[in-house]
């Protein structure tokens, strides 16, 4: 059985774009019923609009979180959907919208993906942080999504090298073709496998 998705975007939608080639290559069996934007002009609607994908797109400007969430959800309400897939999606998500999306054993059907190694640099801005920070090392996380901006259980994390000699533009496009094959890898293994995370756990340590 597919993994029937609805993936939110708010711009570019480069991730959307791997997440369709690699549906269509048959490397990840998944079933895209809907592409959600918040932004009517977003890029990546056209990508969709291209594949022959079902689009929703509502503007928040004006209106109320609450009022905004509670009109993606009633569109939601015409498909089913397995996962939600954060994509490049500029808003953050109540917990009344997290809800409808609760697993059996509680956590959140919805995944993002975020340009470092979290928990370092979150928020919007992870590529450009990271390399005015100077690392050495970056990197790429897929996690769930849970009330807090950028926290919840991490999926995956890959890594990648930020050389002497980088632009932030080399070292974003560097990064960005790491996202594009983890995050249609790790919805592969969510088809196939369901969720796994390592739980949160306060060890001791020693005196
Ligand atoms: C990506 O860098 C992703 O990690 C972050 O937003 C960016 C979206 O890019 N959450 P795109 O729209 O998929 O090209």
């Amino acid at each position: 059985m597919p993994l029937k998705i609805a993936i939110f975007i708010s711009g570019r939608g480069s991730n959307l774009n791997a997440i369709i080639q690699a549906v269509a290559d048959k490397r990840l069996d998944a079933k895209i019923q809907v592409v959600v934007s918040n932004d009517p002009e977003a890029q990546g609607l056209t990508i969709a609009r291209q594949h022959g994908l079902k689009t929703f797109a509502l503007s928040h400007k004006g209106m109320k979180r609450a009022e905004h969430e509670q009109a993606v959800l009633k569109h939601l309400e015409e498909y089913e959907i397995d996962f939600v897939v954060l994509a490049g999606y500029m808003r953050v998500l109540s917990s009344e919208f997290l809800r409808r999306f609760k697993d059996s054993r509680g956590f959140y059907k919805v995944i993002n993906i975020h340009p470092s190694l979290l928990p370092a640099f979150p928020g919007t801005n992870g590529y450009e942080e990271a390399f005015n920070y100077g690392v050495k090392v970056s990197g790429v996380t897929v996690h769930l999504v849970d009330e807090q901006v950028d926290h919840g259980m991490i999926i995956a994390q890959e890594p990648f090298p930020r050389f002497n000699d980088d632009t932030l533009e080399t070292f974003k496009a560097r990064g960005l073709s790491v996202e594009h094959a983890l995050y249609p890898a790790v919805l592969q293994q969510i088809a196939k496998e369901g969720i796994r995370f390592n739980e949160r756990k306060k060890v001791e340590t020693a005196k």
